[in-house]
């Protein structure tokens, strides 16, 4: 069963959303990398900079941090929050499963420490304009590249019924994929669907009677949207693409250290670091996955589906 984060809530836009934004599972992700003075560290996934700021500050000043985003909003917050390690970060516009070639360009063989901390970030999320959020209305995008080519509204309005049931039974387990689907493409007949607001109607007018919420913990069309996400960005395609070199970019000791937010995920971590670990490349530091505290989940909703992995190339 995947498990899936609900949408998280938090205050309006703030003008420096970055400063305020507080990394998942920052304590474990801390000690499980076992940061090492001076060392270098990747943080493939950069966001908002909460975990780079905390491995920077761990990594003392002469630590090096080569940070990466494929969404170039996220690159601008984190060079604001991490200004004042000039001179110790390199920013990259990069998706992490280019990783290798970005290593290349910058003449490095191997690095101390890698972190990806999957999905997207709650600066994402809270800005209605990019389409992820099912309680604000906005344009139908979900990109989290603002310069990729597909959006949302590309699948939504061009893919066939079946396609569309694919996506949201595959990416999201979402039981009526089927009702929603052919809820999506009668709907689109009238005209297109063009924001968030007319696809969650449509999802909620798909599902059975006894379905629609009655206090229910997430939203029904939370599946939906999470589905579409995964697709737009063929998320789990560079999850994969990257744990099948991610590795060889570690010294010896060097530690790969990533957060998922579900499952499919979680799944394909899992396999993979077992894979590695039986065929001797690697030490599982983690043998199960650390989860966050209830402390944690108490201020931080998303932190509930948050699970840390971590392994140690031998
Ligand atoms: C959960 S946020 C990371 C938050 C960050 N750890 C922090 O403390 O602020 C995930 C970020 O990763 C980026 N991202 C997701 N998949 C990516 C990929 N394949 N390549 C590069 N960046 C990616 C998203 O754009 C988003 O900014």
């Amino acid at each position: 069963m995947i498990q899936i984060a609900d949408e998280k809530r938090t205050e309006p836009m703030n003008e420096n959303p970055a400063e305020k934004h507080i990394p998942v599972l920052l304590n474990e992700v801390l000690e499980y990398l076992d940061l090492k003075e001076g060392g270098l560290y990747v943080d493939g996934t950069l966001g908002m900079g909460g975990h780079a700021q905390a491995i920077l500050e761990g990594i003392g000043d002469n630590g090096q941090l080569i940070g990466l985003d494929r969404d170039d909003r996220a690159i601008a917050l984190a060079k604001r929050r991490l200004a004042k390690f000039d001179g110790q970060c390199t920013f990259c516009h990069d998706n992490f499963y280019h990783l290798n070639r970005v290593l290349q360009d910058l003449d490095i063989d191997s690095v101390d420490g890698i972190l990806l901390d999957l999905g997207i970030s709650s600066f994402q999320m809270d800005d209605p304009d990019r389409g992820f959020s099912i309680r604000n209305d906005g344009p139908l995008d979900m990109r989290m590249n603002p310069q990729a080519q597909i959006t949302a509204f590309d699948l939504i309005n061009s893919l066939s019924e079946k396609e569309i049931a694919h996506i949201l039974r595959d990416y999201g387990e979402e039981r009526f994929s089927g009702r929603i689907a052919r809820h999506i493409v009668n709907a689109r007949v009238e005209k297109p669907i063009e924001t968030t607001n007319e696809l969650s109607q449509i999802v909620l007018r798909a599902m059975p009677f006894s379905k629609k919420p009655k206090g229910e913990r997430i939203h029904p069309a939370t599946r939906t949207f999470q589905a579409l996400r995964i697709a737009v960005n063929r998320e789990l395609e560079a999850l994969e693409q990257f744990l099948q070199f991610g590795v060889d970019f570690l010294k010896p000791g060097g530690r790969l250290a990533i957060i998922s937010f579900h499952s499919l995920e979680d799944r394909k971590v899992k396999i993979t670091f077992r894979q590695m670990a039986k065929d001797g490349q690697v030490k599982l530091i983690l043998k199960k996955p650390v989860f966050a505290s209830d402390e944690e989940t108490s201020q931080n909703k998303r932190a509930r589906s948050a699970r840390l992995r971590v392994v140690e190339k031998i």
